[in-house]
């Protein structure tokens, strides 16, 4: 891997997520070989919005790797109540850590505050941006489950605000895999994300209804509606509760991986859960290993 920042997967080249794939899958067949891989590293967690599994399995990573972490904690007991900015935040603890996750709901925060530091910064979700290691886990689940080429994903929800969606379709691009988007017309794909699709040559649709690509797809990545990121809350109300997933809807979907970044809120009833398609409990765990691999390849993992 080149840089030794992660701020958007459109950075990632092809050789570098099967780099962190490949990765994965040797510390996931044998994780006490990595035990003491990076014994006295420090991982600093500066997260300024909510966040249960890129933060806990960050820290559960860089602890399996024998390192430690050093957390801001909750935004309104830091130093950022009193005005400091973003810059001066990640320049003083850059000095207490030997890498950074970041996450912010400004959009573009991690690449502006990637300029002002020397050690690897990871975007852990910036805005409505881009989730770049959320993507690395969710493409390790679909390589797992579905393989990586030739195959057909449909990406549901809120395409507009979903940040894990905008990062997923540009790590595609690297493979041979047709992208089928359904959501409502207020939340379809950003312009600027569709047209850098388009730039790649992507066999790409949009569609309103699951119904109408359902058979085709391999995979099926449903996501929330971003409820936060919404200005209106009347316009998130239009919205809320229009796309669900059952079990009767997977019924003649045989083959169909049915993943989802959580959390759900009600996308995906519990009568999946129990189903051969459900996986996204199992991409919840691969964070781990997926953010071990990333973590030993940014701190000097040589194999
Ligand atoms: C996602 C996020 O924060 O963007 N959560 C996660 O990291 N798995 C998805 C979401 O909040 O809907």
């Amino acid at each position: 891997m080149e840089q030794d920042y992660i701020t958007s997967a459109r950075e990632l080249s092809r050789t570098d997520i099967e780099t962190v794939l490949d990765r994965a899958r040797a510390i996931a067949a044998d994780p006490g070989a990595y035990a003491d891989r990076h014994a006295d590293a420090l991982l600093g967690l500066l997260f300024f919005e909510p966040s249960t599994r890129t933060k806990m399995s960050f820290s559960a990573a860089i602890k399996r790797l024998g390192g430690d972490i050093v957390d801001m904690g909750p935004v309104d007991a830091s130093s950022v109540t009193k005005g400091e900015t973003l810059a001066d935040t990640v320049r003083v603890i850059e000095g207490y850590a030997d890498a950074l996750v970041l996450r912010h709901p400004s959009e573009g925060s991690a690449a502006m505050a990637s300029e002002f530091v020397d050690v690897p910064l990871i975007n852990g979700g910036d805005g409505a941006g881009q989730h770049p290691t959320q993507t690395l886990l969710d493409l390790y689940t679909m390589r797992e489950n579905a393989g990586l080429d030739g195959i057909t994903v449909g990406v549901m929800g809120d395409l507009k605000y979903g940040r894990t969606v905008h990062s997923l379709a540009h790590a595609l691009t690297n493979f041979d895999v047709r992208q089928r988007f359904i959501s409502p017309e207020s939340l379809r794909l950003p312009r600027k994300v569709r047209y850098d699709l388009d730039d790649e040559g992507v066999d790409l649709e949009e569609h309103a209804e699951l119904s109408a690509v359902l058979d085709s797809l391999d995979v099926l990545y449903v996501t929330r509606i971003q409820k936060e990121r919404f200005p209106d809350e009347r316009e998130y109300r239009a919205v809320a509760g229009e796309y669900q997933v059952d079990a009767a809807t997977l019924e003649a979907a045989e083959e169909l991986t049915l993943m989802h970044p959580l959390p759900r809120v009600d996308e995906i009833a519990a009568d999946v859960d129990e189903t051969d398609h459900a996986r996204y409990f199992e991409q919840a765990h691969n964070g781990v290993p997926v953010r071990m691999a990333l973590l030993d390849i940014l701190l000097g993992g040589t194999r």
